[in-house]
């Protein structure tokens, strides 16, 4: 499929995981990447990953989560590739463990700010672009998180639920401009972000109880999400704005349950 020849697109985060997946298959649909990372190497990895397949791809490394860098990375995409289409806002950290009476503002700023500001000001400065552009697709990472607990860390959860209203409110906002905005689900995804789980789960032999509470019985891989990201980056979902889509194997069609009989 060819959906995004022509299209600039800025996808951040995309040093690793589910970013870098996207920028390959971005860049494999025709699309010109502006690859955003936070360190050098990775982001460089991805751009020669992304050249590797014969796609076309940039580097910028910068702090996704800082408005002037934001600012920047837009007027990057506009003077190096022409024009931004796509902005894929997809950083984000974890936070911590920490039982809920101990956690402090500080470590809730933090996730705050790479979680939900980076969204935000990615909505901010992609839209002022591409309404005045008249077009647009502006997509958020979220996750399955954000639906129900017990899925990562509080802080983490009420970010990524914000990031859903953010998906549904922006893009009522930009009503009649042309401009689309979504959010993506995910759940359980073997990346830098959850290597752990997946690395404590093999050292213990348990691996294939990883998503054994999903429908599909498994994690999900990089790739999936990327596919999604794909579909709503291009025509294919030119009537879907607003909407918050779970790639998550169906976990957030369920709660958790024992054995159910067939
Ligand atoms: N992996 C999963 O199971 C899972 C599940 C649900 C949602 N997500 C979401 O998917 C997105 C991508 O995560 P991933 O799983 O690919 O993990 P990842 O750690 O591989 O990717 C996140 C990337 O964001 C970068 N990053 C973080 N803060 C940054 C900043 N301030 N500026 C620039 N870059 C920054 C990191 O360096 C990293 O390369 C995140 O929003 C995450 O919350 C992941």
């Amino acid at each position: 499929m060819q959906r995004l020849t022509g299209r600039r697109c800025v996808i951040t985060g995309a040093g690793s995981g589910i970013g870098r997946a996207s920028a390959l298959r971005f860049a494999a649909e025709g699309a010109q990447v502006l690859v955003v990372g936070r360190r050098k190497e990775n982001t460089d990895e991805t751009v020669a990953l992304v050249r590797a397949a014969a796609g076309s791809a940039v580097a910028h490394v910068t702090d996704a989560s800082v408005e002037a860098n934001v600012e920047r990375v837009v007027a990057s995409c506009v003077a190096e590739l022409g024009g931004l289409d796509v902005f894929f806002a997809n950083i984000a950290v974890t936070g911590t463990n920490t039982p809920l009476l101990e956690q402090s503002l500080d470590e809730w700023a933090e996730v705050m700010r790479a979680n939900l500001f980076s969204c935000f000001l990615a909505v901010k400065h992609a839209g002022r672009h591409m309404t005045a552009q008249g077009s647009g697709s502006i997509i958020l990472t979220s996750s399955a998180a954000s639906l129900r607990a017990n899925a990562g860390a509080i802080s983490y959860s009420a970010s990524k639920a914000a990031v859903n209203s953010l998906a549904q409110t922006a893009a009522n906002a930009f009503a009649g401009t042309g401009v689309r905005v979504n959010a993506i689900l995910p759940g359980l995804v073997e990346t830098q972000m959850t290597k752990k789980v997946f690395e404590q789960a093999r050292e213990r032999g348990v691996e294939g109880r990883i998503g054994h509470m999903t429908p599909l019985k498994r994690a999900g891989r990089p790739e999936e999400i990327a596919a999604m990201a794909a579909f709503l980056a291009s025509d294919d979902s030119s009537f879907v704005t607003g909407q918050l889509y779970a790639v998550d194997g169906g976990v957030s069609s369920t709660h958790p349950h024992g054995r159910i009989a067939l």
